[in-house]
């Protein structure tokens, strides 16, 4: 882990990854996802909706250090420990 709190992988970690299509999420090569594009912005649509739509607060007792930001990696990178959060509905009036 790094000042930026992000975790740096080796670039022989990288290339292992590269080399293993089962862990990229539209695979490689010529036969990669065709609607990579199209899959990305429709996420992209669907978080930055939850984002505009909700405020999102902690369960009460749950303080913002309490939040356990560990990766786990097996098929997909994800995080170790759920992230529960409360959405209450933004009014925009
Ligand atoms: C988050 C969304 C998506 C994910 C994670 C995903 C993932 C994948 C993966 C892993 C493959 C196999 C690639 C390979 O064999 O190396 C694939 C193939 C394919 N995907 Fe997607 N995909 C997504 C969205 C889409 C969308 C939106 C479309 C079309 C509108 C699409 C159309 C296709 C097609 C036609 C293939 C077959 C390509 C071929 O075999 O030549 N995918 N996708």
């Amino acid at each position: 882990m790094d000042q930026s709190g992000l975790t740096r992988l080796p670039i022989s970690h990288i290339k292992g990854v590269l080399m293993n299509f089962e862990f990229l999420p539209f695979g490689s090569g010529r036969r990669v996802c065709p609607g990579l594009n199209m899959g990305i912005a429709a996420i992209e649509l669907a978080l930055a909706n939850l984002l505009y739509c909700f405020n999102w607060e902690l369960p009460s007792g749950i303080s913002k250090e309490d939040i356990n930001m560990d990766e786990i990696s097996d098929f997909t990178l994800r995080k170790k420990f759920p992230l529960h959060l409360i959405p209450i509905k933004h009014n925009w009036q």
